[in-house]
This record gives structure tokens, sequence and C-alpha cells, in this order.
């Protein structure tokens, strides 16, 4: 059987290059479901669909096709309809859609058996909101990843800006917390730690702190 370990937590609290790292020492598949809604969401702005439930929605959900796959160095890339998006879900406008369409029920329900399929054919780290409350909660390992809103902020700003893109620190905080919001205040899965998870909160830790934290957790637990 394989082995699952849910890793949930809040926008910006480093869990996918955290928890990339912790699979490649680990040997484990690195699973990063946000990729999935942020794909949803790019399939809806491309055709104009408002992120709110809707026959629309679920129109749009009929046609389209998602999958996950990897590349040759074991990185995630995530398909729409075949084209690889990798690359195109990462904008701050991509991220504030994703939050958006993935309070919708039909989305959530459409992308459940995609992940829970992952986890029955390899060993994964998987990284989402809902991992170990919904999608996957007999995780052998849950572990909830956090941070301050503006110690994500900062890190997210960070990044932003070494890929070149014009931002300012307050406009990324105030998405921290927007998302924050929205994905803490939905009616279906929101985000909250799961029971019997273990909280890691890296406000206070480095990148290789974290990473080390993580692989201690999972160690300790399975
Ligand atoms: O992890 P991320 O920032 O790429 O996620 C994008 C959005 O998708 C985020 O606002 C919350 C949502 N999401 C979710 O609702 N459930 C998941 N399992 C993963 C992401």
């Amino acid at each position: 059987m394989s082995v699952v370990i849910a890793l949930d937590g809040p926008a910006g609290a480093g869990k996918s290059s955290i928890a990339k790292k912790a699979a490649k020492a680990l040997d484990y598949i690195y699973v990063d479901t946000g990729a999935l809604y942020r794909t949803i969401g790019l399939a809806a702005s491309r055709e104009n669909v408002e992120p709110k439930p809707s026959k629309e929605v679920e129109e749009l959900l009929d046609k389209i096709n998602v999958d996950l796959t990897f590349n040759s160095l074991g990185e995630q890339v995530v398909l729409l309809d075949g084209e690889d998006v990798s690359g195109e879900i990462r904008t701050p406008e991509a991220s504030m859609m994703a939050s958006k369409i993935s309070a919708v029920p039909a989305v959530r329900a459409y992308l459940l058996d995609l992940q829970r399929n992952m986890a029955k054919t390899h060993n994964v780290i998987m990284d989402g909101r809902d991992i170990g409350t919904v999608v996957l909660p007999n995780a052998k390992v849950k572990i909830f990843l956090t941070a301050s809103p503006e110690a994500r902020a900062q890190r997210r700003y960070k990044e932003l800006c070494e890929k070149g893109m014009d931002v300012k620190y307050e406009d990324v905080l105030n998405d921290v917390i927007q998302r924050d919001y929205n994905d803490t205040h939905r009616d279906v899965a929101p985000l909250k730690p799961a029971d019997g998870c273990v909280i890691v909160d890296t406000t206070e830790l480095d990148f290789e702190q974290s990473v080390d934290k993580i692989i201690s957790v999972i160690k300790e637990n399975i």
C-alpha cells in the first residue's frame, strides 16, 4: 500500500517548495493540488465564465479535461485539454481566480477522484487545503503548515520580485489576507487543521529548517 502524507495550510506558507524538497529526500511523489484549481480557474477565465456556482461552471467542467503528469525531472505538469499550462497558472490573477473557483462545490467534486487516484498508486506528499480533512482523511501523516500573514506575504513578494514582476508588498499582503479569508470561510471544505494533524509554524524558520522539520515529522509518524 502506498504511503500518503497530507500537507495542508494557507497560501504562501511555503508548502510547495518545502514539500518538493522533502519529497525528493524521501523518494515520494509531490502532488500540488492547488495547480488543479488554478487550471480550472484558467479555463474559466479563457471562456469568460464567472467563478461562482452556476450552470455555466458545470458545463465548463463537462467540457474540459484536466490531468496531472510528471516530466523527466519528476516535476508535476498540469494539462488543460492536453496543453501544458503549468506556467500560465502562476500569475497573481490566476491565484485569485483559483481561490474563487475553488469555493464552487461542483469544482471540488470534479477534482476529488483525480486526487484520490494519485494517492492510490504512489507514495505521495499531497499539498492542498483539504487533503487531511476531505480528500484523504485516512492519510498516514497529516501536517498543517502555517506562518504569519506578514511572513507569508514577505516571502511571496520576494519570489515575485525575483521573477521580475512589478508588485507592491502591500498588495501582496492584502492578497494573502483576502485569500486566507476566502479559503477559511467557504462553505465547502474550508481550510482548517485536520483532526490528528501536526501543526508546523514556519514564521521563525528558514527554508532548510522548515524542510528538516517536515522530514522529521514524517519520519516520526510513518
Ligand atoms: O496552493 P495554491 O495557492 O496554488 O492554491 C490555489 C487556490 O486553490 C487557493 O486559493 C485555494 C485553492 N485550493 C483548494 O481550495 N483546495 C486545495 N486542495 C488546493 C488549493
